[in-house]
């Protein structure tokens, strides 16, 4: 088994004055969702996902040798401009991250970075974020190591992009990422994601992801907040359980490709996820009556015409809309003509399956 001690560096063989490179990394959706967390980012219950393919963080990360290596020395910019409130994060990353990245106090970085998505739109940057940070890193770390091999280069990338965000771990690879241990993925680790080891049925290739912005305002619990929360929660030993029993059956169901009962599990995870959050102590609700509204426009739907159509959320108010790619036409009409009312400025983003991080 892999240690977190694999991914601490012994020598060095090669050095690099400055350089320059670029990265992209896209968003997640969780089909089996992380929802609590141990000490060091350890996440409570294992969870898959699909990689997205347009929800995506550009980033470049400039670096060049300075005098001293007593402090972590950076400028952030989001889209060309200074953001000094983004700072407090990346200077936390580099310390969690310090030990297994040894260089990262000689050099002085600019990290530029933009997203493809609108800013605000409530969709978390976060995972797609610190994902592109992280392979950027490990893009320099590749120089100084040229002998690193590139299962060890992603590997790591996951890694430290999990000290940034939980889910961030699952955006280096495509298409389909488990992380955390569970007993029938071969391979699969609490410290890194790794990529869903059996084969996907056809009915899920190119699957999309319309993504309904039901509301950009800021969220008024924070998902590290709701992690905490999960602490002493009533009912946290058996959501846990059961998410080793829920990634058992979508495991089969991705195999298999049965598409009724790949929708029992997804919604059943979204509302279960939402159920932690009311069931918290403070009690707290993500959802708005517009993520109701939709949620039963695409229950009756998919009742009508048998569409296998079906939603998942996150930890937040929007609605992730799920579907074969061969319904696109007839889920996209759905969408247009009566979901789009329940969008803020009727703003959605269209997306599907993608292949996870891209060097630019
Ligand atoms: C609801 O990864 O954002 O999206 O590790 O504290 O950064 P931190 O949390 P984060 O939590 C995401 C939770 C979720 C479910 C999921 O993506 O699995």
């Amino acid at each position: 088994m892999i240690s977190e001690k694999d991914f601490i560096p012994s020598n060095y063989t090669h050095s690099i004055e400055k350089g320059l490179y670029k990265w992209s990394a896209p968003s997640n959706i969780a089909l089996v969702k992380y929802w609590g967390k141990k000490d060091h980012q350890i996440p409570a219950n294992p969870s898959i996902s699909f990689t997205l393919n347009n929800c995506k963080t550009l980033t470049s990360l400039a670096f060049e040798k300075k005098e001293g290596n007593d402090n972590f020395s950076f400028d952030l910019l989001f889209e060309g401009k200074p953001k000094e409130d983004f700072k407090p994060k990346i200077q936390k990353f580099f310390e969690r991250i310090e030990q297994y990245l040894p260089f990262l106090k000689e050099y002085h970085f600019t990290i530029n970075t933009e997203n493809t998505f609108p800013h605000s739109s409530g969709i978390a940057s976060s995972a797609s974020g610190m994902a592109a940070l992280a392979i950027n890193l490990m893009s320099l770390e590749k120089e100084l190591n040229p002998e690193m091999t590139e299962e060890h280069f992603f590997q790591k990338a996951s890694f430290l992009a999990r000290l940034g965000s939980g889910s961030a771990c699952r955006s280096v690879k495509g298409n389909v990422v488990v992380w955390g241990n569970h007993n029938e993925i071969d391979g699969s680790s609490d410290l890194f994601g790794v990529e869903f080891p059996s084969k996907i049925h056809e009915n899920f290739k190119n699957y999309q992801d319309t993504i309904l912005l039901v509301d950009r305002g800021e969220k008024q619990v924070s998902s590290t907040v709701g992690h905490d929360l999960m602490h002493n929660h009533s009912y946290a030993e058996r959501r846990f359980e059961q998410a080793h029993e829920n990634l058992s059956k979508i495991k089969a169901i991705l195999e298999s490709g049965n598409l009724q009962e790949f929708i029992k599990i997804v919604e059943s995870e979204a509302l279960t996820l939402h159920a932690m959050m009311l069931t918290s102590m403070p009690y707290y609700i993500l959802m708005k009556p517009n993520t109701l509204e939709i949620i039963n426009r695409i229950w009756k739907f998919r009742n009508e015409t048998n569409i296998p159509v079906c939603f998942t959320l996150d930890a937040g108010a929007n609605v992730h809309v799920l579907y074969p790619e061969n319904v696109r036409e007839e889920v996209l009409e759905l969408i247009k003509n009566e979901l789009v009312g329940f969008c803020q400025n009727s703003q959605y983003i269209c997306d599907e399956i993608g292949f996870g991080a891209k060097k630019l």
